[in-house]
């Protein structure tokens, strides 16, 4: 009989103690460590073996060779992009989501496609049975010869058919569904997580297979089990959208071989995930015009420029303290801004509530909108539209000065391409690029200026 040694790992981060505890001193949670059962020969020595074994010795960096990075591009540009320019051969990439999203269906359409080059693809379903992973690929209309689907959740069994298949590309469907034998916890504990994606990287680097893993995500919307396990693997993307609405969002919130800013979209159709080539159209659809509150702003999402409308309503606040509530934007912008525009232009906010809302369902980081956050908070304030073809972008500063911004080229040929007619831009950005003859651009320094131009003067 092994000896074995019990220990108490948090579900939440990972922290290990020999003794039950109430609250976790690592992350403070509540109720989050749980029993787990280790085996005292490390099980790190016994796994994987066969795929890395090599005596490794250091080597200077003159010598090592250098070849631009070869990648499998999927029929997806927008996943294309996400990942950096397609698939890395050799890496680990972890797609996390809300359950329903469809990070099944985007995988099964991937496998598809390369499958199609061909590429032998295994496709590793630990949550549905072979039969309904052939349903759901009737359903997209998939039907190629070199897509194996298995219905497998014993990781030892899944690494036996890697060795002997030889795929280009694997899926594990889900990390929370496969176990290690030599691990007495349950599939999805912590150790075991740990355990499967650290064999899972050494047949990944090993053998120079791209793995693409699905895991689940907590209620917080956190990849559930450790933050390790983001830390292990080169890319974690996350799939996100609203119940309510079709489209989704592929987002890289980590990536070793591309720009973590990039964002795809798509749509849920019957027939699977559908590119969405023109995000802009659709943010600005539902847009209506000649309204107090509503301006648009070219924002940047990695590479790419996407018009979306920022709304702001602004109400007297019945009593008490005044509210403050932005989605979809950071919450302290809003006071912030709020603030510049009482002190620099003059107007009285103290006692209003402000609602700010990029509309739909769109996140925006960047500082860029906040010249377009500050015109809807004064139009909705002012009760008095902007021009419905105008589109603003700028930072604003504390003194409310309107500061210089990336990448306005971009913004601005994005805009005119949709019809846009008037850009209100940082003065700073006016020189250095070629204007588009279609959209008349104007140059502001300030809060003030960019009013006096969009409201007129009060
Ligand atoms: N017949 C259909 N027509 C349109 N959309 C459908 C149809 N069947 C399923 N869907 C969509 O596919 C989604 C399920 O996708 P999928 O199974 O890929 O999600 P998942 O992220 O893998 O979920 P889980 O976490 O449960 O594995 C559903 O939420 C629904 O939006
Ligand atoms: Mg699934």
């Amino acid at each position: 009989m092994p000896k074995t040694k019990i220990k108490y790992i948090c579900q939440g981060c990972g922290y290990e103690s020999p003794k039950w505890m109430g609250k976790c001193p690592g992350c403070h949670q509540w109720n989050t460590m749980t029993e787990e059962k280790e085996k005292m020969v490390s099980s790190r020595h016994s796994i994987g073996q066969s795929s890395v074994k090599k005596k490794s010795k250091p080597e200077s960096i003159t010598a090592i060779e250098s070849r631009e990075e070869m990648r499998i591009p999927t029929d997806m540009p927008e996943l294309n992009r996400v990942l950096g320019g397609g698939i890395v051969p050799g890496s680990l990439v972890l797609i996390g989501g809300d359950p329903g999203i469809g990070k099944s269906t985007l995988l099964l359409q991937v496998s598809s496609q390369l499958a199609k080059k061909p590429l032998k693809v295994l496709y590793v379903s630990g949550e549905e049975s072979t039969r309904q992973t052939k349903l759901r690929a009737d359903r997209l209309g998939i039907d190629v010869e070199d897509l194996f689907v298995m219905a497998e959740t014993n990781l030892q069994e899944v690494a036996n058919v890697i060795d002997e298949m030889n795929p280009g590309l694997v899926i594990i469907d889900s990390i929370q569904t496969v176990y290690q034998e030599e691990i007495s916890s349950a599939p999805g504990s912590v150790s075991q997580v740990r355990e499967c994606t650290g064999h899972l990287m050494r047949i990944a680097k090993g053998k120079g297979i791209p793995i693409f893993i699905v895991g689940h995500v907590t209620k917080e919307g956190a990849i559930a089990g450790p933050r390790l396990l983001e830390h292990m693997v080169d890319t974690v993307l996350y799939f996100e959208g609203e119940r309510h609405h079709t489209y989704r969002i592929l987002r890289s919130v980590k990536n070793r071989f591309g720009s973590t800013h990039e964002m795809g979209i798509f749509e849920m159709k019957e027939q699977g995930l559908q590119e969405v080539t023109n995000p802009s159209e659709i943010f600005l659809e539902e847009r209506s015009q000649g309204v107090a509150g509503s301006t648009v702003v070219a924002s940047m999402e990695g590479t790419r420029p996407v018009l979306v409308e920022i709304q702001a309503l602004i109400s007297p606040a019945s009593f008490g303290n005044p509210r403050r509530m932005a989605t979809g934007l950071d919450h302290n912008r809003v006071p912030l801004l709020m603030a510049v525009l009482e002190k620099r232009a003059g107007l009285l906010l103290q006692n209003q509530d402000a609602y700010v809302k990029v509309a739909g369902g769109m996140k925006l980081d960047e500082p860029a909108i906040d010249l377009a956050v500050a015109i809807s908070i004064a139009s909705s304030f002012r009760d008095q539209p902007t021009r419905p073809d105008d589109i603003l972008v700028g930072e604003v500063g504390l003194t409310g000065e309107v500061r210089r911004v990336s990448r306005i080229e971009q913004r601005i040929q994005e805009a005119a391409k949709l019809g846009f007619k008037r850009a209100i831009v940082p003065e700073k950005n006016l020189s250095g690029w070629t204007q588009p003859s279609s959209i008349e651009i104007i140059g502001v320094r300030s809060v003030q200026e960019a009013l006096q131009i969009t409201l007129g003067g009060a």
